[in-house]
């Protein structure tokens, strides 16, 4: 079966082909970084409106790309949710009425499910079961996964989600949106040890995150080092970077331990935008290797939002049979452990 996967959730348009006997056929992905740029965080309306500008020349694009005719798709995959409802609303259309106009069946795809099956695009994929860590913009959890749909919620953030503190703290540092790899990067020349903050809710028992008090943490040590223009020095600025990134690195290592404990699973995957940190990847290796749990990941493309996920996922579903009708549903919110089992 090959299918062609959309994903338009949030602020990128994602176009991928995949086939289920060949694997990964083509992928393409415009993002809108600049078109928000100037507004520091995505705008919503906007994101609608270029989706539907990019998306039909993109699919286009990605067809040629692999060779494939519309003759050779035999399914489309569209993010269904959780998202902003106007972007999932142009795919989730486009996908329905290309399907539609092909003679060919469409599924609505979770877009967390998306990145949770990412690592299986690689190379030596992982195996069921294991531990996800989901930590993206808008979720971080921990999920017990059994096989696809399988998925056991073991813990959550209470208020902020990772990436969404990454892009926080970076604001407050005048970096540009989406902060988290400006961070990382700002983060590689601070100095280690200057500023020690707070790993938020390690000392509790349980697997829920909780990032605000770090985001407070975090205002109030620019604001103490601020100079005239209200930023900190340069090298302060970076220290701070780096500092923020450890806490968030060592919460996330602690609890993703901890959950490989509690489980008794030995292998994690890390999935969504923050999973593309190379120190959280690095940290990870680190604390499993000693309790000789291993991790998977996504080449980078695949960790952020992608179409590829999207293809892959829907695949999966469309191959064991799931099928929908032809209305077009999206959701803004939508549990990942609601999901069917395959
Ligand atoms: O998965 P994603 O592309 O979109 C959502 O589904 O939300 O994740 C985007 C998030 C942003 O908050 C961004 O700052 C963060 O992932 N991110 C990173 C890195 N690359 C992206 N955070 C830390 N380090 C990175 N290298
Ligand atoms: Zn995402």
């Amino acid at each position: 079966m090959r299918v062609l996967g959309i994903e338009t959730s949030c602020d990128e348009t994602g176009v991928a082909i995949y086939d289920g006997e060949r694997g990964l056929l083509a992928h393409a992905l415009y993002s809108q970084i600049d078109l928000h740029a100037e507004y520091g965080g995505v705008v919503p309306e906007l994101a609608s409106r270029d989706h539907v500008r990019k998306l039909l020349p993109l699919i286009e694009q990605v067809m040629a790309e692999c060779g494939s005719q519309k003759e050779d798709i035999d399914a489309i995959c569209y993010t269904a949710g959780p998202g902003l409802i106007g972007a999932l609303m142009v795919g989730a259309s486009l996908g329905r009425a290309l399907a539609y106009a092909w003679g060919v069946p469409a599924v609505g795809v979770h877009h967390m499910e998306g990145h949770l099956l990412a690592p299986m695009l690689e190379a030596s994929p992982p195996a069921f079961p294991f531990v996800a860590l989901l930590v993206s913009g808008g979720h971080t959890q921990l999920v017990a996964v059994k096989g696809i749909g399988q998925y056991e919620m073991l813990g959550e953030s209470l208020d902020d989600a990772a990436g969404e503190a990454f892009d926080k703290a970076a604001k407050m540092l005048d970096l540009d949106y989406p902060g988290g790899p400006h961070i990382a990067r700002l983060a590689e020349r601070g100095t280690p040890g200057r500023f020690t903050f707070p790993r938020p809710m390690v000392d509790r028992p349980g697997l829920d995150f909780s990032f605000s008090g770090l985001k407070t943490y975090t205002l109030n040590t620019v604001a103490e080092h601020a100079q005239v223009d209200g930023l900190p020095d340069e090298q302060t600025c970076a220290d701070i970077a780096h500092a923020f990134q450890e806490a968030v690195v060592g919460t996330l290592a602690i609890k993703c331990r901890r959950a490989l404990e509690q489980t008794g699973l030995k292998t994690l995957i890390i999935a969504g935008g923050v999973s593309a940190n190379t120190r959280l990847r690095t940290e990870l290796e680190a604390a499993l290797g000693k309790i000789g749990a291993r991790v998977y990941y996504a080449r980078p493309a695949f960790c952020t939002d992608n179409g590829a996920m999207i293809a892959y996922a829907g695949c999966q579903r469309l191959m064991a049979g799931q099928r929908e009708s032809l209305a077009v549903n999206v959701k803004a919110r939508w549990p990942l452990d609601s999901l069917p089992p395959l």
